[in-house]
């Protein structure tokens, strides 16, 4: 039996987040320049995306591009900026086929334009759709989102339509980037490295991290699954003790 076979529809994560990371050493590893890496990454993407309608994630948020990425070699950033404007163009008709709705966060303004214009076409095309939210992270930095989330609410503050006193968790989450999108149940990152790279940190507070040794290009549905199967499989406590959990 497969582990799709073993998964509790009930109990889906309704967000996962990957970290997808590898792509440059898988490339090496076979003897290849680290832009092909990045471009099998993209058909781990489409695979990935696939079975996570298939098992009914509502949203797919994927760490495309960091606000760090941007100091590497200029040949792999241009590679990566025209790499994301082709899938985009590429992979329209599949999104809509998948009823995909596709959502950006991270610093959008800080990428070039070109690839602004893209990502606005794709966003409005798929608009509509409904049966998963895929969010790409680009240009994105948890600590530039929750410096600006600092600066909003302090001029909101200043302006007095905000009281210091109203200042809870839904206020923050409503001045981050992923306003609107719940936080992810589930973070899984690849290729073996332990760490969140600046990664959502104010939304995984409490999420269940999976962390697998395999690069980003040989990740598809089947680790998915095992990571969902692996996720229903534990218990999440949020500070309580088991057997409050358990309801005995
Ligand atoms: C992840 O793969 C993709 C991006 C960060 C854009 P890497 O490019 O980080 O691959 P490694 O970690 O160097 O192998
Ligand atoms: C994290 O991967 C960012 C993305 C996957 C886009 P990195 O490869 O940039 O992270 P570090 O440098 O190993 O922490
Ligand atoms: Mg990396």
């Amino acid at each position: 039996m497969s582990t799709t076979n073993h998964i509790d529809p009930k109990s889906v994560p309704e967000h996962i987040a990957i970290i997808m990371d590898g792509n440059g050493r898988w490339a090496q590893s076979h003897g290849q320049d680290r832009l092909f890496g990045h471009t099998k990454g993209v058909d781990a993407v489409r695979e990935t995306l696939r079975a996570a309608v298939d098992v009914k994630v509502k949203y797919l948020t994927l760490y495309a591009f960091s606000t760090e990425n941007w100091n590497r070699p200029k040949e792999e950033v241009e590679g990566l900026m025209n790499l994301l404007v082709m899938s985009l163009a590429n992979e329209l008709d599949e999104l809509n086929e998948n009823g995909v709705r596709l959502q950006a966060i991270g610093n959008i303004k800080g990428l070039p334009e070109y690839c602004q214009e893209s990502l606005r076409e794709a966003i409005d095309q798929t608009k509509n759709n409904t049966n998963i939210t895929l969010v790409l992270a680009l240009n994105y930095s948890s600590k530039w989102e929750i410096r600006e989330m600092v600066k909003n609410i302090s001029s909101k503050v200043q302006e007095k339509t905000v009281s210091i006193d109203s200042i809870d968790d839904e206020l923050i989450s409503n001045e981050l980037t992923t306003k609107g999108i719940p936080d992810p149940e589930l973070l899984i990152r690849t290729s073996g490295e332990h760490r969140v790279s600046n990664f959502l940190l104010w939304q995984i507070a409490y999420t269940e991290f999976y962390f697998l040794d395999i690069y980003w290009p040989e990740f598809g549905k089947k680790q998915l699954n095992e990571a969902i199967y692996n996720y229903q499989n534990r218990e999440r406590r949020f500070g309580l003790v088991s057997s409050q959990i358990k309801g005995e």
